[in-house]
C-alpha cells in the first residue's frame, strides 16, 4: 500500500481532528468526496481519535452516502488505552498490544467505521510489554479472518520495528508513521526512516504543519524556521504550507504525508507543495534554522 513511486499515497487525509470540525454527516461526506476527487483516498484514523468519536463520525458519513465506501482506503490504529468516559474503569493512560486487546479494538473500529475490513492497521505507539510473537500470530489471524489487509506501526524506533518485523516473517510491516515536519524531525536521526527506506517501504509523516504551529510560531525555533520559510517563499513563489510539505517530500525515503486540514483549498495547496522541488542547499537552510546550528 505504501510502495515507492505510488503517487496515490503522496498525501493522506488525517482524521485526528475530525470531532473538532463540527461537520454534519452530509458535510463530512461532501468533504470525503472532495478529497477523493483530488486523488487523496487514504483516510488515517485511530480508535482513540476525538475520544473514540472520530471513527464513528466517519462511519456516519459513509452511511450517509454509501457510494463512498468503495472510494476510500482506511488506515486505523490501536494499542493506546485512554482514560475516557467510554472506559470508566481505566485508571491511567497506557498501552496494550495483547492479542485480546488488538482483536477487540479492530472489531470496535470496524463497527464504528461501518466497514468490513481495514486496509491497514497500525500499532499506534511502542508498548514496552509487546510480545512480537503474540502480535505476529494476532496479525495473521486478523488477516485470515479478512478483517485487516495489511499491517504497520507508528512511532516505533528502528529496534522496535526490527523486533516486530523479525517475528512477522510472512507479513511485511508496510510503514512506520512518525512525526516529521520542519520543526520536529527526530525520525531522520534515529534510524526509523532509514530502515524503511532500505526496505523500499514508505514512511508516513504526521503533523506536516507541526499541528498548525507554523502559522503561529510560539518559540525561538519556530520563529527562526518561519523566517527562513518566508525567505524561501519569495524565492519559490510558494506558500509556507507548500514549502513545509516540499521539505518533507524532498527526503528520498518518499514520505507519505498526512494532512490534518479540514479545508479542501488548503489540501489542494499542500498537493502543489508536493510537486515543488527544493534545492539541496535550501533544504539544509531549513534544517539549520530548525536545529539552530550548522551541519557538523
Ligand atoms: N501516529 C500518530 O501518533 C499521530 C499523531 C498526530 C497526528 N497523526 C495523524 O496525522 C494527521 C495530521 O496531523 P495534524 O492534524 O497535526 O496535521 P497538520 O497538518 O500538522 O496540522 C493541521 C492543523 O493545521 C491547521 N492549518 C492552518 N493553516 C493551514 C494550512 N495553510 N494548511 C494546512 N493546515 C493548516 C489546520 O487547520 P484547518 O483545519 O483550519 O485547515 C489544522 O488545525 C492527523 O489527522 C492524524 O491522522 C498521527
Amino acid at each position: 500500500m505504501f510502495s515507492r513511486n505510488d503517487r496515490s499515497v503522496d498525501l493522506v487525509q488525517g482524521y485526528w481532528r475530525a470531532s473538532d470540525w463540527g461537520m454534519t454527516p452530509s458535510e463530512l461526506s461532501r468533504f470525503i468526496h472532495q478529497h477523493v476527487d483530488l486523488g487523496v483516498d487514504v483516510c488515517d484514523h485511530a480508535d482513540i481519535y476525538g475520544d473514540y468519536r472520530c471513527e464513528a463520525l466517519f462511519g456516519e458519513a459513509l452511511r450517509y452516502d454509501a457510494s463512498l465506501r468503495a472510494k476510500v482506503r482506511v488506515v486505523s490504529k490501536c494499542d493506546i488505552k485512554l482514560t475516557s468516559n467510554s472506559y470508566p474503569n481505566r485508571k491511567i493512560n497506557h498501552y496494550d498490544t495483547s492479542a485480546e486487546h488488538i482483536k477487540t479494538s479492530v472489531d470496535n473500529s470496524l463497527e464504528r467505521l461501518g466497514v468490513e475490513q481495514l486496509d491497514c492497521l497500525l500499532l499506534h505507539r511502542p508498548d514496552f510489554l509487546l510480545d512480537p510473537f503474540e502480535v505476529a500470530d494476532c496479525f495473521e489471524q486478523l488477516r485470515s479472518a479478512g478483517k485487516v489487509k495489511r499491517f504497520g506501526v507508528s512511532n516505533f524506533n528502528v529496534h522496535q520495528f526490527d523486533l516486530l518485523q523479525s517475528a512477522c516473517a510472512s507479513l511485511p510491516l508496510e510503514t512506520n508513521q512518525v512525526e516529521c515536519n520542519v520543526l520536529r524531525f527526530g525520525c531522520l536521526d534515529d534510524g526509523s526512516v532509514d530502515r524503511l527506506h532500505g526496505l523500499k517501504r514508505r514512511p508516513m509523516a504526521w503533523s506536516p504543519m507541526a499541528g498548525g504551529e507554523l502559522f503561529n510560531p510560539s518559540d525561538d525555533t519556530a520563529t527562526r524556521v518561519v523566517e527562513t520559510l518566508r525567505e524561501l517563499s519569495i524565492e519559490y513563489g510558494a506558500s509556507l504550507a507548500q514549502l513545509a510539505v516540499a521539505w518533507v517530500a524532498k527526503h528520498p525515503a518518499q514520505f507519505s504525508i498526512i494532512a490534518g486540514t479540514s479545508n479542501i483549498s488548503r489540501l489542494k495547496e499542500l498537493q502543489r507543495g508536493y510537486e515543488l522541488n527544493l534545492s539541496r542547499e535550501d533544504w539544509y537552510r531549513v534544517w539549520v534554522a530548525s536545529k539552530g546550528h550548522g551541519v557538523p
